[in-house]
């Protein structure tokens, strides 16, 4: 239960910024986590102040040349290992295609990684390959809810779109609901925050990652919250949501040695999707993702 996606087909919500702080947070303890930027667009990737050179040593590498992970990822300033993103991403789902071969890429090409590591996954907001294939591989999801007037529907479209990936996984997806940009003289926040709870229940984090000037300006020095102001609300309220997901088992870090060398894809993965042959499991995942993008294009 350490890989996990940031998810929210919303954009500005706060996925990345989550990503950088649990990252450099699980760093810190000395999980050496691997963070893979699924967004095409990059901004992870830029905030490590990494450029890539080509396409193929981005994550597009795998998805075109099958190139492993271990091969794209590099150390960042943080001391995390990074596996960026490029702009070509953006084309993986033409290019491609949705098949389960392609949308269970990235959790087979895991598979090769120590269990005992951590894995973050910045997905991007758009739903196809990308996204759905960071769902695949993980073992439970976080979603940013931004406390702004969309928030709701955001998380109405996010709860349709794991619903239809359950039928294709047979089970139910791990989730946290993360509150964040929360201001508690808003009444749009409170508002949104009741809202949620009363939804969602044990499923929304406890922790509130509240508006704070730290967390947006970190990224412009290539930092972490921790790094540029430790002290900082910011800084406080990710140390305390980190602890609330080990606390809860949403995230279990594992000892090395007492650690099986291999991990097994997750049993949904396996039996309805792994290796994408069986006939039925291409089925069954066009027919999901038909329905996904029904219920995006009908929201
Ligand atoms: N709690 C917060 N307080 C203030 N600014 C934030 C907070 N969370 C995110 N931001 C800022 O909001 C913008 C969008 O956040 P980001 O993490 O990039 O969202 P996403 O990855 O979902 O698109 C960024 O400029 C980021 O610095
Ligand atoms: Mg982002």
């Amino acid at each position: 239960m350490a890989r996990i996606a940031v998810f929210n087909q919303k954009g500005g919500v706060g996925k990345t910024t989550t990503t950088l702080n649990l990252a450099g947070l699980l760093q810190r303890r000395g999980a050496d986590p691997l963070v893979i930027d699924l967004d095409p667009q990059g901004h992870l990737t830029d905030v490590c102040g990494v450029t890539v050179p080509r396409a193929d040593a981005s994550l597009y590498g795998l998805y075109a040349h099958g190139v492993p992970l271990a091969s794209l990822s590099m150390t960042t300033r943080n001391g995390w290992r990074l596996v960026p993103s490029h702009i070509e991403l953006s084309k993986v789902d033409t290019q491609f295609g949705k098949g389960p071969a392609v949308l269970t890429r990235l959790a087979v090409a895991l598979e090769k990684e120590p269990v005992t590591r951590p894995v973050l996954m910045d997905a991007c907001p758009m739903l196809g390959v990308l996204s759905l294939g960071s769902v695949f591989a993980a073992d439970g999801v976080i979603i940013p809810i931004s406390t702004d007037y969309l928030a709701i529907k955001g998380a109405l479209q996010m709860e349709r779109t794991l619903k239809a990936l359950e039928q294709v996984l047979k089970r139910r997806v791990p989730r946290r609901y993360l509150i964040t940009r929360y201001d508690s003289r808003r009444r749009m926040s409170t508002d949104i925050e009741s809202q949620l709870r009363i939804r969602y229940g044990d499923e929304v984090c406890a922790t509130r990652i509240a508006e704070n000037v730290s967390l947006a300006e970190s990224p412009a020095g290539n930092q972490d919250v921790f790094e540029h102001a430790p002290a900082s609300r910011g800084a406080r309220d990710y140390a305390a949501l980190l602890e609330e997901l080990l606390v809860s088992g949403f995230i279990q870090l594992k000892p090395p040695a007492a650690a099986p060398a291999v991990r097994t894809a997750p049993p949904g993965a396996r039996t309805a999707l792994s290796a994408g042959q069986d006939a039925a499991a291409r089925r069954g995942v066009a027919a999901s993702l038909r329905l996904v993008h029904a219920r995006r294009a009908g929201s």
